[in-house]
């Protein structure tokens, strides 16, 4: 009975009142939460204010995924080319899961979402891992929405391992080459758990998809916004599902 609580609370306002309801609610909604360093650099403060904010941001935009009904809810929280930056931000940015499920992984369980991670464990600090691994286990069989926090991500690498591994078998005579189809290498991704993102959210006003989810997203309905994502809001998430329901989708038919 204590699935989606979340859902439960709240409901009063006149933005509750309009949710986008139907079935035409996103399954899989991915999120590249981009403008922490602007948004902080706006406000004369440092660019690891801003990502602090952004995690903030990320427990709003839960919330609203869980409450509209959003099976799968992935966040690009770091990416394969972010340790190029300068070595004090990346700590600070590698301390955020801990310190995020520290302070939400209790709720988290308590309203059946499931957290997974998407990315290479290699090179992320045992704290990093620890924290995620934990909370991965304690919530491994829970049912509601499954955030899949995408870290150390890189979708060129991702494709680059899947062909190897799947060359490596065609090699040694255990796959047949005509056998590999878009679904065997859909499987051999990262993401093969998952189904592929209906719509993508990228904030701050850049239009660009950064090496991310690139074989996932092929037919994903875009989404931009200037607001800087320390300054999402449930509203904007709102707003974001409401045009992915306007639109048509195709998939290449008529
Ligand atoms: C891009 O903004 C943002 C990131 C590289 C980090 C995203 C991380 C979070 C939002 C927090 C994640 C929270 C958890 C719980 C894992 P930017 O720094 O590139 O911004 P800029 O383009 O304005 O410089």
């Amino acid at each position: 009975m204590i699935d989606r609580l979340w859902s439960r609370r709240g409901k009063t306002s006149p933005q509750e009142a309009d949710l986008p309801l139907g079935d035409n609610v996103p399954q899989h909604v991915a999120i590249i939460m981009d403008g922490n360093g602007r948004w902080a650099q706006n406000r004369g403060l440092p660019r690891i204010a801003g990502h602090h904010s952004g995690m903030k941001a990320v427990k709003r935009v839960t919330k609203a995924a869980d409450r509209i009904g959003v099976k799968y809810l992935t966040l690009y929280a770091f990416s394969t080319e972010n340790w190029k930056r300068p070595k004090p931000e990346v700590d600070f940015l590698m301390r955020l899961p801990q310190e995020f499920l520290a302070l939400e992984l209790d709720e988290l369980i308590e309203n059946n979402v499931q957290v997974r991670m998407m990315g290479y464990r290699e090179n992320l600090p045992s704290y990093t891992i620890d924290a995620l691994e934990e909370a991965i286990h304690k919530t491994k069989n829970n049912t509601g929405l499954v955030l899949n926090f995408a870290l150390n991500y890189g979708s060129r690498a991702e494709m680059a391992d899947a062909v190897r591994s799947i060359a490596k078998e065609a090699a040694d005579g255990r796959l047949n080459p005509d056998d590999i189809d878009e679904q065997l290498f859909s499987s051999r991704l990262l993401s093969s758990e998952l189904p592929d993102p209906d719509l993508l959210i990228r904030t701050s006003g850049e239009l660009r998809l950064s090496n991310f989810m690139l074989w996932q997203l092929a037919y994903s309905e875009l989404w931009f916004t200037d607001v800087y994502w320390p300054a999402f809001t449930e509203e904007l998430f709102q707003e974001a599902i409401m045009e992915y329901q306007r639109r048509a989708r195709r998939f290449g038919g008529v």
